[in-house]
């Protein structure tokens, strides 16, 4: 997390950097800061809170062609003034960004910083203290930076500035994401390729490990060891448009409408010449000589894993399981003779996710991730990617990635399935059914005037919310217990119905809220008897139902979807429950209290 952005060239960098924080946002905001170097001078600007803050209280005379910026999400210290990024040096010579962690920063301040004085309780303050460090002990701002990077434990994406140099901008990264935006007469540096879409579309990737000299005309790539790397630019396919707002007032409702066109974007870049969906062959083969794929994953994406692990098992008869990923890594299951592993993650950079693909690659398995970010980490680090399509997804709350998840696991399970002659995935014609996801999804998001009565009536004052669901319902009221807590605060839990009895319905009062989700025939009748259960101890009850199950109390009425891809229309009416929840309890709905987009730190 923590957004970095940094700019070389021959105009102000400060709306540079400004602007590129903004797009940067989604990876933090509880501070943020600038830092403009002009003629050996550095102006520090920093403030506690969102960019908005910030930018108010930049200078409107501030001026530098070479400046850095951070938007942060706390790690060390609390989000305050002093620990908001740029830090200094105590001479204020060189002046640091940094997102990361680096998990050997107390002992390095004690064997090597024992006389320095510290303003912050961070570890980026530590590093740049060691370049100060180094360059009184006779070393060249290069070299000293070469050795504190050498002594760095964990994970980094730093920008340093040198007042002394107003010709250059440093820049490394291990582990945490960075990329070099190169333009004609300035170069940039950030986060994300978002940050920087403004001034160009020629990227330059940086590998873990290496070092980058930035002038205004020139870009130099160096090894831990000080070799100079020649690497390509490429250029960025994301719509700068992609990335707006435009009319809507939060991206997480623009969001939630364009999972119909979404899913039709899938259905065509999965399909061949003749219509037909597929998959690359190396993918299909890397799974069906396993004999157990792992789905690897976190928050909204591990509720999409849990769909799709049925979508594989139903359509391909291949077992699954479902790990949250910061769990398996540090105690795993018994392994199978020939696992796969297959990563689900929307930013394709989250450090729980990544840390699981480090380890099972060392122990020599096959690997796959499902992104919505080509070029992210995991994506380069796989054996195998596929792809969402979704464009970006800048609300915190993830709407769309999910159902393009489920999507596009649909369509590995059933081209799964077909190569192995089963039945079910040879007789489901799934370009007509994700065809009818898509019209039934339309009709979701346009039943936003009931969403909002029903979130006004069950959710604006209440403490906590339960959500009920049996099967693949099950796994999508987890899903909108979590929407429901990101953006709203309100306690809320996603249940499997039958279990509530074995003790949780002991929390049921009168006018707690559950909201239960009935797609599935086979169990229909078993979730209306819990619903009838809670009813009877005063809740306040309400149903979103599949038509053709619908009972005449349902408040809510999905239009008929194949049942393996219910998930992709019934947690449309969740994500919209959340968002006016959210708007009745005034809370920020695109940038939800203690969280942030992509979470590089494990
Ligand atoms: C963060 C986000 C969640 C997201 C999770 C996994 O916690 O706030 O919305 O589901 O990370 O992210 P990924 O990019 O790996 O899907």
């Amino acid at each position: 997390m923590c957004g970095i952005v940094g700019f070389i060239g021959s105009k102000n960098a400060k709306d540079v950097l400004l602007n590129g924080l903004e797009k940067l946002e989604y990876r933090g905001y509880d501070s943020a800061g600038i830092a403009l170097l002009n003629h050996n001078e550095v102006y520090v600007v920093k403030e506690k809170g969102r960019i908005a803050d910030l930018s108010e209280k930049v200078a409107e005379n501030a001026f530098g062609e070479v400046g850095i910026g951070h938007t942060r999400w706390a790690t060390h210290g609390k989000p305050s003034h002093e620990n908001a990024h740029p830090h200094q040096s105590t001479s204020g010579r060189f002046t640091m960004v940094h997102n990361g962690v680096i998990e050997n920063y107390s002992l390095l301040k004690e064997e090597y910083l024992k006389e320095a004085t510290f303003i912050s309780d961070t570890d980026t303050e530590v590093i740049v203290q060691l370049v100060e460090k180094f360059v009184e002990e006779g070393l060249n701002t290069e070299s000293a930076l070469r050795k504190t990077l050498s002594l760095l434990h964990g994970s980094y994406a730093i920008s340093l500035i040198d007042k002394e140099d107003s010709q250059t901008l440093y820049a490394a990264k291990s582990k945490s994401p960075l990329l070099i935006g190169k333009g004609e007469g300035f170069n940039v540096i950030a986060s994300d390729a978002m940050a920087a879409l403004k001034e160009t579309d020629q990227f330059i990737e940086i590998m873990d490990g290496e070092m980058v000299i930035l002038t205004r005309s020139g870009v130099q790539i160096l090894s831990a060891e000080g070799e100079e790397i020649e690497r390509a630019a490429y250029t960025a396919t994301i719509d700068a448009t992609d990335i707006e707002k435009g009319t809507y007032p939060h991206y997480m409702l623009k969001e939630i409408d364009e999972q119909p066109a979404v899913t039709r974007r899938i259905i065509q870049s999965y399909q061949n010449e003749d219509g037909e969906l597929t998959v690359e062959q190396p993918i299909l083969d890397a799974i069906l000589e396993a004999d157990r794929v792992h789905i690897i994953a976190c928050g909204t994406s591990y509720h999409a894993g849990l769909v799709g692990k049925n979508l594989i098992e139903k359509l391909a008869h291949i077992p699954v399981e479902v790990h949250v990923s910061s769990e398996f890594g540090y105690n795993m299951p018994l392994l199978s003779e020939r696992p796969l592993f297959l990563f689900i993650t929307q930013s394709g950079e989250t450090a729980d996710s990544r840390q699981v693909l480090v380890k099972v690659k060392e122990m020599g398995y096959k690997t796959l991730t499902l992104t919505n970010v080509s070029g992210s980490t995991l994506d380069r680090e796989a054996d195998h990617a596929m792809y969402l399509f979704a464009g970006p997804e800048i609300a915190v709350a993830s709407t769309k990635a999910y159902t393009a998840q489920i999507a596009v696991l649909s369509i590995l399970a059933v081209t799964l399935g077909r190569e192995k002659g089963i039945a079910a995935a040879k007789e489901l014609d799934l370009a007509v059914e994700l065809g009818i996801v898509a019209t039934a999804m339309e009709a979701m998001v346009a039943s936003k005037e009931l969403v909002e009565h029903i979130a006004g009536e069950f959710l604006a004052t209440t403490r906590n919310a339960f959500f009920l669901g049996r099967s693949v319902d099950y796994f999508v009221a987890m899903e909108a217990a979590l929407k429901l807590k990101e953006i709203s605060y309100i306690q809320a839990e996603g249940f499997a119905s039958g279990e509530l009895k074995h003790g949780t319905i002991a929390l049921i009062e009168d006018e707690t809220p559950v909201l239960a989700i009935v797609t599935q025939e086979n169990i229909n009748w078993n979730i209306r008897g819990n619903v009838n259960e809670v009813l009877a101890r005063g809740a306040n009850a309400c149903v979103f139902a599949m038509e053709g199950l619908e009972q005449p109390e349902d408040r809510l009425v999905i239009p008929h979807v194949h049942p393996l891809l219910t998930s992709l229309a019934s947690v449309i009416p969740c994500q919209l429950l959340a968002y006016y929840a959210a708007l009745h309890r005034e809370c920020d709905v695109d940038k939800p209290r203690n969280l942030a987009k992509s979470v590089t730190v494990e």
